[in-house]
């Protein structure tokens, strides 16, 4: 008992010299836990003379009571030290600059698409879809493409088990329209088309614009009107046009439309850019319209080769190698 003074000066040292509360808490285990110095020194108690028991048990609680109040007060501060630690450690420093986020934007396809929608928008035509998994029917067929016409060998296409087709253009969706429309109509649609077929200026799978008018005198005269103000509005210029007579079985007459386009060494040169011409009987027979009361005229051209010319793009492939250095010049 005579060192009880000594084992509370030394912990209440060593109390104040503790570093963490992880090591605060060590400390209290071993003085007041179960076998800690100061429990075992109440349990020796017992075994002291009788006369002795009363101050001795005196001293001891006064040490515990005191060393119980020196770990609290050790706690807080260590506690309060940790969470001052942490509070700087995590501070925002809002002085950094922030993270930047990449703007997106409208791929040139999908940009180029929505200015010939926009502008066929503005004379009246109606947007049409039409799947891009056909069938023969409508993708040929009905198109005056007869089995085995040796036309079905212009176009490369991929089959299907069981006679389906990923369609070849979107001629397919005029037949689809006709069938669901009573004329007069007109009607673009624009999607994906797909042929076998892959170099620079040819991808296996690109996008064209359809455009169907039927009424009961439209006339190529009407035709011509249409694709000229077309043309001129897309490129917001002025060229000479030239509709050059052509072979398409779902039109007669069917023409191909060349434009005068300057180069940059100062000459120009003749650039194919759509088909088109009058719908063929056959066709308006095949969906129920009656060719001796009505007529009509269709165009289709190729999404990504007008946006090559519209942007100076010499190269198909561009359009589909997602390289951002490309597509943020469109954003
Ligand atoms: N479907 C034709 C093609 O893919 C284009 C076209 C459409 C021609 C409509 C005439 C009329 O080449």
């Amino acid at each position: 008992m005579t060192d009880i003074d000594s084992l509370s000066a030394q912990a209440l040292a060593d109390i104040t010299a503790a570093s963490s509360p992880d090591a605060l808490e060590a400390l209290r285990v071993s003085l007041l836990g179960k076998n800690g110095s100061i429990t075992s020194q109440l349990k020796a108690l017992g075994a002291l003379p009788g006369d002795q028991r009363k101050a001795a048990g005196e001293a001891i609680n006064r040490v515990r009571d005191a060393i119980s109040q020196a770990l609290a007060s050790r706690k807080t501060a260590l506690d309060a030290a940790v969470l001052d630690a942490r509070l700087t450690a995590e501070a925002i420093d809002v002085t950094l600059p922030g993270r930047s986020s990449e703007r997106g934007g409208v791929h040139p396809v999908s940009r180029t698409m929505e200015r010939m929608v926009e502008i066929f928008g503005r004379l009246g035509y109606d947007v049409a879809e039409g799947p891009e998994i056909e069938d023969d029917w409508h993708n040929f067929e009905a198109l005056n493409f007869p089995p085995h016409h040796p036309a079905r060998a212009m176009h490369d296409t991929f089959y299907f088990p069981g006679g389906r087709l990923l369609r070849t253009h979107t001629s397919g969706v005029q037949v689809r329209y006709m069938g669901e429309h009573k004329p007069p109509l007109r009607m673009i649609a624009a999607g994906k088309v797909y042929r076998s077929d892959s170099d620079q200026t040819h991808s296996p799978m690109f996008h064209q614009l359809e455009g169907l008018l039927v009424d009961e005198h439209s006339t190529f005269a009407d035709l011509k009107g249409t694709i000229t103000e077309f043309l001129r509005a897309f490129f917001e210029r002025d060229f000479e046009m030239l509709f050059k007579p052509t072979y398409f079985p779902f039109v007669e007459p069917g023409a191909d439309v060349v434009i005068k386009w300057d180069t940059e060494d100062g000459g120009s040169r003749w650039l194919e850019v759509l088909g088109c011409g009058m719908v063929h009987p056959n066709v308006l027979r095949a969906v129920g319209i009656d060719p001796e009361r009505y007529t009509g005229f269709a165009f289709g051209m190729g999404v990504e080769r007008l946006a090559m010319l519209r942007y100076g793009i010499n190269d198909l492939r561009a359009f589909y190698e997602n390289d951002v250095r490309f597509l943020k010049q469109f954003a």
